[in-house]
């Protein structure tokens, strides 16, 4: 299955991303997490993209496609993929489109999930992450087992600097203003299914794999 996950930030996009490649053995890319992982490692990419990230603005485009061929050219790619945070905007899809194309793996569903700009907040102002292995907790919804601690690597969790709350509103109104003109070329294309984003994990999980049938 070839899919694209959209979704403003907050929304559970890398939570249902990483069950869905688990579930139907997917390769599972998250420009964000590249991009974090970047930064952590100092790189030339990574200290071009801090200073976006941190104002809670897009990364310019020409870095993040160049992340994405390579990382679409990767032999796991071929058995299926979900992106999760590409595309961004319509220049994004654009170019995604053509570098699909020459991959031949056309594009099958646009997941676009839908969450009130409330619940947004109260997701990402809770979220926690493990440095080490990158798992993503929240302090209500998805605790760890042990306060402050990844269940899986025993680092200690720390919050997303463009968590806090100012970068999360530059975040949203980023999405606000690149997110209709996108939504509409997947409409355009016959891509695109609405998924109610709302509910616990496993609700919208469900909603997602009855899409998928
Ligand atoms: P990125 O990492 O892609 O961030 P985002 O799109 O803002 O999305 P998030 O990671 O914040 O949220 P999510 O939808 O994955 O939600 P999650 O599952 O974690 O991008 C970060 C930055 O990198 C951007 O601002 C930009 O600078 C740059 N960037 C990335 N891609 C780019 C691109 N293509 N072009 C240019 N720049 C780019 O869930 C959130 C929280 O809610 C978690 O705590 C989770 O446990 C909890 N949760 C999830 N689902 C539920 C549920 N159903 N109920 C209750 N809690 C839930």
């Amino acid at each position: 299955m070839h899919l694209v996950l959209l979704g403003p930030p907050g929304a559970g996009k890398g939570t249902q991303a990483t069950i869905l490649a688990r579930d139907l053995r997917l390769a599972h890319i998250s420009t964000g997490d590249m991009l974090r992982t970047a930064v952590r490692e100092g790189s030339d990419l990574g200290l071009a993209a801090r200073e976006y990230m941190d104002r809670g603005e897009l990364v310019p485009d020409e870095l993040v496609i160049a992340l994405i061929q390579d990382r679409l050219g990767a032999p796991d790619a071929r058995g299926g993929f979900i992106l999760d945070g590409f595309p961004r905007n319509v220049s994004q899809a654009e170019r995604l489109d053509e570098i699909l194309e020459e991959l031949n793996l056309p594009l099958e569903l646009v997941l676009n999930l839908q969450v009130p700009e409330a619940e947004l907040i109260r997701r990402m102002t809770g979220r926690r992450v493990c440095p080490g292995c990158g798992e993503s907790y929240h302090l209500v919804f998805n605790p760890p087992k042990s306060l402050g601690v990844c269940d899986q690597c025993g680092e200690d969790l720390i919050q997303r600097d463009d968590d806090k709350e100012a970068t999360v509103r530059m975040r949203l109104e980023v999405y606000e203003r690149e997110n209709a003109p996108l939504v509409e070329y997947y409409g355009e294309a016959g891509l695109l299914v609405d998924i109610d984003g709302r509910g616990t994990v496993e609700q919208v999980y469900d909603r997602i794999r009855s899409e998928l049938k």
